[in-house]
């Protein structure tokens, strides 16, 4: 095994390509047979022997060009064929083992179905090849396998043959005219239940749509499907793309490593990704079904049309992607509740992950486990680089701009230069500053200065900008960023610079610092600074609480309303923290009574504005966290935020209606803010009644789990008992299940550890089942705020003793859950410690993974400067 990093400037392109693929692929548990033919091409004139990509894997029988051929070196790792002609065919036969592949990378079989995922290198897994991305081949693959127990034989492209053997195993023959590379590749053997439709394509051809499920779980796959449809049709109205095949396949599999994988024509999801209906699924899964259907549909253009050169590229295509399935969603549902998801999501993890040992660019210099980079940094802050460019050039010129990208490159293996190269050619904006977006990490900080001259009626607002150095890099540059900008006085008047530097509500700051003047000013200005997040970065804008709910009240950017209520929460948190609460005074939370008062009706801006920033983001704001004084002081806040409020959340409360179900954006909408302000009113208190009364009536998963949630920290004993009704009704249904162990796992109780090993021993639980895993150890370790950070260190303990175990099952599951431990630097001494201690352990393991080497080794490595804090 390699623990050497792989460097993006070491990049040579192919010795050797190949052209056609033929697989035999004959199915066995234990010993599956796979019978490969290339037509091999030496590119260039060289003379190096042909060096494959292998994984463990057995080799039975070598031939070029028909003939037995001895001139090879196997190891571990790799086939190396010496002095071989400059165009031949090579066939080999490999034999692996399905049934213990508990990785569940190449080929695996759980519970019941044969399934691949070969992104990124799990096509060596399966058999030698040059599996590299900027390799692409055309496949035609047979599939042989027991006709009782895999009806259902698949892979990319076109059925085009299909027979029955005489020992009661059946074949399909796939061919898929789409040149690719081996990272998608799929094939999949089982039994389901399939559901069906079509579409027709702008230009009037007819698609069969196929959808995959386990058994008995066909009423479940139809939101899916529609959510396909909806995104091929979207595509093609935004975008002019086109499906390029007769046949698109969804199959959706119980064991999966991550969301979904977007094979050609054969899309492989984790079950969790397509089955909702409203009894089970929760508004947000549905939401995250029809985003993920639609983010593996658009690859078919953003990723497999056009594919990354090499891995260091993997943001061409996932950055670009999340954008799309971003722009979707927010046309689908709405766009300021999904524009707030992403920003959460970048400021809880990927602000996190730019501040750690993990810090890297969105396109990565340096790689040891290419596993490890499909991380928060290469897909969302990749997709704000895109956001970026949409911002710079206008929706038209950035069509523009991506028809040319796929002008030029169609068909082709290319890198984020390329991409860029594309987008250049239709603007006269010079890109060429913008793009060190894809060579420097971590989060710019933009300050927010202002000076005010009332005799003269002058006002200047000074925005300055630095990246702290990080992990990977010391010397940063200035950014060139879009900043949307509006200023406003107590009045709600908006004001306009005097150079008019500000155009179309926004300024570029691309220096160390710019400044706007105002004149004809008669109080100070207030800033209002990065609408709609218009750059990913943090930014420093001391307003005071009175400015905060001016902003509420009359900036035009919603983002910016919800975001200046944000920062007003952080800002009474942090006085508790220094134990002046009485700071945040009467005059706030009559302010906070005003939000719920004048914004009664708008279900959507309330569902987000009355959520008080998590754990996880506050510590974003702040370093070296003393974890329990941090948890205490936003736990009182939010006890007296409900109790000082509780008449006005108990009126909006009563006054939503949320009817019978309905999957409507309305619905959504009052349902979310409902949710929201029961927590609320449970923790004032006494609110069991309410709490039993819509869990008893609830008609679907959204308000249930609502319950549940608002019970957790609120009403320990109705959670226990409420809990475990639910398990009784949900026993059978994975997924469900998953949301009672993720509850219980993100309980905050002294026992926890005691009973993260009750659900460890669950009939339900199984260590190899990556969703499982995730909902107990995953939120364990992210989420449970007080359990993993106990001042014993227990928690860490606890998940360092797991991560051990599951490292020898599922390295790349284990890797994921790690990330918490690894980012001790953002915690205060005594607690780094302790994380730091539980890193050493891992880092003594023996035959440690790849994938936990190149993490744990990073952060044990990794020494904080001051200017990093
Ligand atoms: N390309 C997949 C996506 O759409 C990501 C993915 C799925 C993946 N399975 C994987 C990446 C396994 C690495 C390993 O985002
Ligand atoms: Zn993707």
């Amino acid at each position: 095994m390699s623990l050497q990093a792989k460097k993006r400037a070491d990049y040579q392109p192919p010795a050797f390509t190949i052209n056609d693929v033929k697989m035999e692929v004959k199915l066995h548990p234990t010993c599956t047979r796979v019978f490969s033919e290339y037509q091999v091409e030496r590119c260039g004139n060289h003379s190096y022997p042909l060096q494959l990509d292998g994984d463990n894997l057995k080799l039975n029988s070598v031939t070029v060009d028909g003939q037995p051929f001895q001139d090879y070196v196997e190891t571990q790792s790799q086939l190396t064929l010496n002095n071989v002609p400059d165009n031949f065919t090579l066939a080999f036969e490999t034999e692996i083992d399905p049934e213990h592949n508990q990785a569940l990378e190449g080929l695996y079989l759980s519970a019941g179905t044969y399934c691949t995922q070969c992104e990124a290198e799990g096509f060596r897994r399966i058999t030698y090849y040059l599996d590299r991305p900027d390799v692409l081949a055309r496949f035609e693959v047979t599939l042989h396998g027991e006709k009782e127990k895999y009806p259902i034989l698949l892979s990319n492209g076109n059925p085009v043959a299909k027979g029955d053997n005489n020992d009661g195993t059946h074949w399909v023959t796939w061919q898929d005219p789409h040149p690719k590379p081996a990272y998608l590749f799929a094939m999949v053997a089982g039994d389901f239940d399939l559901l069906k439709d079509t579409f027709t394509t702008m230009s009037g051809k007819e698609v069969k749509l196929e959808l995959y499920v386990d058994k008995g779980k066909q009423a479940q796959g139809a939101f899916a499907l529609a959510s396909l449809q909806r995104a091929m049709k979207w595509d093609e109205e935004t975008f002019g793309l086109e499906y390029d095949l007769d046949i698109y396949m969804i199959v959706a599999v119980d064991f999966f490593n991550m969301g979904a994988m977007e094979n050609k024509g054969l899309n492989i999801f984790n079950s969790k990704f397509v089955l909702a209906e409203q009894h089970s699924a929760t508004d947000e899964d549905f939401f995250n079904v029809e985003s993920v259907i639609a983010h593996e549909y658009f690859h078919n253009w953003t990723g497999n049309r056009v594919t990354c050169r090499d891995w260091f590229q993997l943001s061409l295509k996932e950055g670009l992607t999340v954008f799309r399935d971003q722009q979707f969603s927010a046309d689908m549902t709405s766009p300021l509740s999904n524009r707030i998801k992403h920003v959460r999501v970048m400021r809880e993890h990927q602000f996190a992950e730019d501040a750690s040992a993990m810090s890297h660019p969105i396109r990565p210099e340096e790689v040891i486990e290419m596993n490890n980079f499909y991380t928060v940094t290469v897909y969302d802050k990749g997709a704000e680089v895109i956001r970026m460019f949409h911002t710079l050039l206008g929706p038209e010129k950035f069509r523009e701009g991506i028809d040319e990208y796929f002008r030029r490159h169609d068909g082709q293996a290319v890198t984020c230069d390329d991409f860029v190269a594309a987008m250049q050619s239709v603007t006269n904006l010079d890109l060429g500053h913008f793009a060190l977006w894809y060579s420097q990490s971590g989060t710019p900080v933009i300050n927010v200065t202002t000076s005010f001259d009332a005799d003269n009626g002058l006002m200047d607002i000074t925005f300055s900008q630095h990246t702290p150095p990080t992990a990977d890099q010391k010397d940063k540059r200035s950014l060139f960023m879009p900043v949307a900008f509006d200023c406003i006085d107590s009045l709600g008047n908006h004001y306009t610079d005097d150079d008019g530097q500000v155009e179309n509500g926004k300024f570029i700051l691309d220096t160390a610092a710019k400044t706007l003047h105002f004149s004809n000013v008669k109080e100070a200005l207030i800033p209002v600074v990065l609408g709609n997040f218009s750059a990913p970065a943090k930014v420093h804008n001391s307003l005071t609480a009175s400015q905060l709910l001016a902003v509420f009240k009359y900036a035009n950017d919603s983002f910016n309303r919800w975001d200046a209520l944000q920062s007003l929460y952080d800002w009474c948190i942090s006085q508790y923290e220094s134990n002046q609460h009485d700071t945040v005074d009467e005059s706030i939370w009559h302010g906070f009574e005003q939000v719920i008062g004048n914004e009664s009706n708008n279900h959507e801006l309330l569902g987000e504005c009355l959520v008080i920033p998590s754990f996880e983001t506050l510590c974003q704001k702040r370093q070296l966290v003393d974890v329990a004084s941090l948890h205490t002081a936003r736990n009182q806040f939010c006890e007296d935020f409900a109790k000082r409020l509780q008449h006005p959340l108990k009126s909006l409360f009563d006054s939503i209606n949320t009817g019978d179900y309905e999957y409507s954006q309305q619905a959504i909408n009052a349902r979310r803010c409902r949710n929201v302000v029961l927590n609320h009113l449970a923790c004032a208190g006494d609110a069991d009644a309410m709490l039993k009364s819509q869990f008893e009536n609830a008609d679907n998963m959204t308000d249930s789990l609502g319950v549940l949630k608002a019970a957790q920290g609120h009403s320990p004993a109705l959670f226990e008992s409420l809990m475990s009704q639910f398990e009784q009704r949900w026993n059978q249904e994975p997924l469900v299940l998953d949301k009672w162990f993720g509850l219980h796992a993100t309980t905050e109780r002294p026992d926890i550890l005691s009973q993260l090993s009750m659900l460890q021993q669950h009939p339900q639980f199984a260590k190899g089942n990556p969703n499982r895993v995730r909902a107990v150890m995953g939120s364990f370790a992210f989420f449970n705020t007080a359990g993993f950070h106990a001042e014993d260190g227990g928690g860490y303990q606890f998940v360092t003793d797991y991560l051990l175990e599951l490292d020898a099952v599922n390295p790349q599951v284990a890797a994921r859950i790690v990330t918490p431990l690894t980012q001790w630097h953002n915690y205060a001494p005594e607690y780094q410690l302790r994380m730091k201690t539980q890193l050493q352990r891992i880092a003594e393991h023996k035959n440690l993974s790849r994938d936990l080497y190149e993490k744990v080794s990073k952060s044990l490595a990794y020494s904080v400067t001051s200017e990093q804090q």
